[in-house]
């Protein structure tokens, strides 16, 4: 008797090890956080500013009619997923977005069109069910082309970073959209995910510079490594005792990057803090603009 018990508890604490189980349900519903956070945020930003507030800011005078659509296809989106997952569908939460004008509100938007492609494109692997990796990838291709068309038509830089695009964990995404999300239904599914602590590099980083980073270490007492996300690659730098690092010389487009304890090769169990997105917008001789 006595044994049994002891086993059923080396079992439990074997489960509580053990990576999280993500089955489709858990991928839907991350993936309908995500979409409640992006229709959040392009409805409170388009009942904000009416489109002389877009113009007065620099911005096309057709954007914010199609930021209208993007809006859309987001709500659409939420319903969908919501549809798809029944009762066991996440709700919305509420949220926080640091933009003070349609300007800062354009950028923002190509920061989390951008993760939400990082996002489908590292979450597909988790999907077992062929008909949602359809759907997935339908989504998908749509973020791709909000994340393009507000990079070119409306920020006016490259519309891609190169022929591939980063493929993030879910505790990497969950990471960089955890600072928006300000609280939840206390009824939502929790999500097996976690977020890093928070990594930052000065504004303005250039690839070829030697710069300070500012990131909390944690319990890490080894050497660490800037693991820079780059199309499906990773390129290390190590990281100095003064928390500099010097940004490898090739980066282009948008990169991602983590602290990690591995020289080699960055996964969520060597991460120590991160991902930061740094961003190398280049010019069409693919040379990145100072
Ligand atoms: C880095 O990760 C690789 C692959 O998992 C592993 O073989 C190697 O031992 C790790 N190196 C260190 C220093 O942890």
């Amino acid at each position: 008797m006595k044994s049994a018990v002891l086993t059923t508890l080396a079992v439990a604490a074997l489960g509580v090890m053990a990576a999280p189980v993500i089955d489709d349900v858990t991928v839907l519903n991350f993936a309908l956080t995500l979409e409640h956070l992006e229709n959040a945020f392009y409805s409170g930003a388009l009942a904000k500013y009416d489109e002389k507030a877009f113009t007065d800011a620099g911005l096309p005078s057709f954007s914010r009619a199609r930021f209208v659509e993007v809006g859309q296809h987001e709500q659409a989106h939420v319903d969908f997923l919501t549809k798809a997952l029944g009762d066991k569908a996440t709700k919305p939460c509420t949220y926080s977005f640091p933009y003070t004008d349609p300007k800062s509100f354009a950028a923002l938007s190509q920061t989390l069109e951008g993760v939400g492609v990082t996002a489908y494109t590292g979450a597909a692997q988790y999907i077992t069910s062929k008909k949602y990796l359809t759907v997935a990838a339908s989504v998908l291709a749509t973020e791709a082309r909000h994340a393009s068309w507000v990079a070119g038509a409306v920020n006016k830089v490259n519309p891609w970073s190169g022929a591939l695009d980063v493929p993030l964990s879910p505790n990497d995404v969950f990471s960089l959209a955890a600072p928006f999300i300000k609280s939840c239904p206390s009824s939502n599914p929790p999500l097996p995910f976690k977020a890093f602590p928070t990594l930052e590099f000065p504004t303005g980083s250039k690839p070829g510079q030697k710069v300070i980073l500012k990131f909390d270490k944690g319990s890490s007492t080894g050497d660490l490594f800037v693991a820079f996300f780059t199309g499906l690659s990773q390129e290390f730098a190590p990281i100095t005792k003064d928390n500099s690092v010097t940004i490898p010389q090739d980066l282009v487009g948008t990169v991602y990057a983590v602290v990690s304890s591995n020289a080699t090769v960055a996964t969520d169990d060597n991460t120590v803090a991160g991902p930061a997105i740094l961003t190398f917008n280049f010019d069409t001789k693919g040379m990145v603009i100072q």
